[in-house]
């Protein structure tokens, strides 16, 4: 074995999928990609590092809600390109032809072209000042079950992505012994 460098340890457990998150604030919808965020519980509560560089950050301490938006693997170009730029500048709905729907329970906007999304709500900012950690609750979850391309992307932490292999499914083991 070497030595891995302290500041590549978080790639190997880096989680995925990489997923956007939108707000809608003062009439501007926006869109970031997120891929530092974990299950907390199945409510679902979800930890999200969003941080004071976002525009996003802004428009989720004002309006307290946002979507989880999830790109599939042929969106992989659009999700590296939404992820360097900010909707201070741009229009990024507009720029790369993504659609918004409206939500069910939140202001902010689903995507038409992503898999899945979540609706949430901020749960808990006790973190944020810290680490930009943000506690999301989820209040409604879509699923488009014709959307062709199912396979998610999985960020590496490096700009490389592994997308899904094979499916192993070992649903007759989940039960504790
Ligand atoms: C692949 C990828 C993953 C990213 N993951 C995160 C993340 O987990 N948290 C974060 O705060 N920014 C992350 N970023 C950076 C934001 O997407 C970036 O700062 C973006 O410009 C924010 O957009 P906004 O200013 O419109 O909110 C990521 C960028 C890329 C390309």
């Amino acid at each position: 074995m070497r030595t891995l460098p302290l500041d590549k340890a978080f790639q190997l457990i880096e989680p995925g999928p990489v997923v956007w998150v939108t707000t809608a604030h003062k009439g501007r919808m926006n869109v970031m990609t997120m891929t530092w965020h974990m299950v907390v519980d199945f409510t679902p509560r979800l930890a999200c590092i969003i941080g004071p560089w976002d525009f996003t950050f802004t428009a989720l301490k004002k309006t307290r809600e946002c979507v989880i938006a999830i790109p599939t693997a042929d969106m992989a170009d659009t999700a590296v390109e939404i992820g360097n730029c900010s909707g201070r500048e741009v229009d990024k709905f507009e720029r790369f032809g993504l659609t918004p729907r409206p939500a069910k329970r939140v202001g902010a906007p689903l995507i038409a072209e992503c898999l899945a999304h979540i609706e949430c709500r901020v749960a808990d900012t006790r973190l944020v000042n810290g680490y930009g950690l943000w506690v999301l609750e989820g209040v409604h979850a879509w699923i488009e079950p014709a959307h062709r391309e199912r396979r998610t992307l999985h960020a590496q932490g490096d700009g490389r992505f592994a997308v899904d292999g094979p499916m192993i499914d070992l649903r007759r083991k989940m039960k504790k012994l």
